[in-house]
């Protein structure tokens, strides 16, 4: 990382209202002022309230002077869920009412950059075109799913889509450049299914694929991956897109040469939920690699069936568990009071901690963390890697599926469980990557450790393009 004087560059970076998304957006803008850029981070108010909640971001600016935020409204009244099915409600309001709020901060704050996420691109490419402001688009997903969605058109062309139905779930994709042959329909994105799960946010597969042509247009796309990663997408990418910077895993810079544990970016929290800070004491108190760590992120929800279907998987396993609970992660309707079984409570009481929000990066590092059972949305999938924890997915929805078939058959540090939610399956799995196939699963997500660390340590390649992104915007901001 350069030493630098202020610059007089002024970024606007402007996350979709998500959890996953802000989070990895943060972290960008915190890299970035310790770049001594001037930046300002623009969320919505319900967000940006549940960050001042729940986070330490009113701290941020006494830590780095150049930062502050910024928030304008979502459009939507204060009692609206803004989760589960209506998850993405609140980023297409933003996207009708956010214009001119949008356009004014640009012009009155003399934005020299827009960084935006890229579910905002056609939003704030045509505004950037307007008001002469060049863009930057930051994709909170993987390359390969990126590439994916916008290989999408020619597998229509190929044929290869639309799947037809349930039977043709295991028919192999193979028009997708760089990803021939790895994955199957049922891997990829979930928007490409005829049919949607119970209450995955609806998202037409269109729009996707054309917010995903709108990242033709910026000056430059940023990923949170690293090189090593994700290889055949990237190099894909590269020949289409002009100007990429990948710069992950973007919670694992340090913020300072001095080689500390607690040196890195997400030494700061970023979550817009309330972490149980708990769960830390008890995994102190649990035998080396003994725990398998479960989460769904932030969106998913799940029948009260399929909840009791993991929680007998687990307490059958007989290997300790940490689970995160959301409170609103059963669907809405279904009976929460219910009686547990008394089995349930035992095993639980015996070898489980169910909590409802936890500090996952620092739970992901501890030593008593043996796997991690996982939705694979995108930063979750890149902390596990850096992490070194082989994980099992049960991914839900968007992105995820594509994540969790590199994690089982491209990176092959864990074991995909898709489409399935059965409790004999569940303690299998379990028992497999923590016991039976512990040190293959432990060595491979180790490797690709040791290349995350690489990549972000002095010489690597997201560390370089990490200083190339400054140069870039300190250049186009003149
Ligand atoms: C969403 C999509 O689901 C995902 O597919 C897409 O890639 C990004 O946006 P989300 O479902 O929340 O995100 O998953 P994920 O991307 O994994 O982000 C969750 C974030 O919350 C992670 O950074 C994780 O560290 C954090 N988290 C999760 C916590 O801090 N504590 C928890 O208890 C659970």
């Amino acid at each position: 990382m350069k030493a630098q004087q202020t610059s007089s560059a002024h970024v606007l970076i402007f996350p979709c209202p998500a959890q996953g998304h802000v989070n990895s957006m943060l972290n960008l803008a915190q890299l970035l002022a310790l770049h001594n850029l001037h930046v300002t981070f623009l969320n919505t108010e319900h967000i940006h309230n549940r960050l001042t909640r729940f986070s330490n971001i009113e701290s941020l600016p006494a830590r780095y002077p150049t930062l502050r935020f910024k928030t304008i409204p979502d459009g939507l009244p204060e009692e609206h869920p803004r989760s589960g099915e209506r998850s993405v409600e609140p980023l297409q309001s933003v996207k009708v009412h956010g214009k001119p709020l949008l356009r004014d901060i640009l012009v009155q704050d003399r934005v020299t950059c827009l960084v935006v996420d890229g579910f905002f691109g056609k939003l704030a490419n045509d505004l950037g075109e307007e008001v002469g402001v060049p863009v930057i688009h930051f994709r909170t997903i993987g390359a390969s799913c990126f590439w994916t969605y916008f290989c999408v058109p020619n597998l229509f062309e190929s044929s290869e889509l639309p799947i037809t139905g349930e039977e043709d779930m295991d028919r192999t994709i193979t028009s997708i450049p760089g990803m021939e042959n790895l994955l199957r329909c049922r891997d990829l994105p979930s928007f490409c299914r005829p049919t949607r799960a119970k209450g995955e946010p609806i998202v037409p597969l269109e729009n996707i694929v054309s917010e995903t042509h709108q990242t033709l247009r910026p000056r430059a796309v940023i990923f949170n991956t690293f090189d090593d990663l994700e290889a055949p997408a990237l190099s894909q990418i590269r020949r289409r897109f002009p100007t990429v910077f990948t710069v992950g895993p973007l919670h694992q810079h340090r913020e300072s040469k001095a080689p500390t544990a607690t040196n890195t970016m997400r030494s700061s929290n970023n979550s817009i939920w309330e972490e149980d800070t708990s769960c830390m004491a008890w995994l102190d108190s649990q035998p080396s690699r003994s725990v398998i760590y479960v989460s769904f992120g932030s969106v998913t929800t799940m029948s009260r069936e399929s909840l009791m279907e993991f929680w007998y998987g687990l307490v059958n396993s007989k290997r300790r568990f940490l689970w995160v609970v959301r409170s609103d992660m059963i669907d809405a309707g279904e009976g929460k009071d219910e009686s547990i079984p008394g089995e349930l409570v035992e095993g639980t009481k015996e070898r489980g901690l169910m909590v409802g929000w936890v500090p996952q990066v620092e739970v992901l590092a501890h030593k008593s963390v043996g796997a991690f059972m996982s939705h694979c949305g995108w930063n979750s999938t890149i902390e596990s890697v850096a992490a070194g924890v082989p994980m099992i997915c049960w991914p839900y929805f968007a992105d995820q599926q594509v994540n969790s078939r590199l994690v089982s058959e491209y990176w092959k540090v864990g074991l995909d469980m898709k489409d399935v939610c059965d409790r004999k399956v569940v303690e299998n799995m379990v028992n497999e990557v923590m016991l039976i196939r512990k040190d293959e699963f432990l060595e491979s997500a180790e490797k690709l450790a040791v290349l995350a660390r690489k990549s972000v340590s002095e010489g690597g390649s997201s560390y370089a393009n990490l200083d190339r992104l400054v140069e870039l915007i300190e250049l186009i901001s003149q």
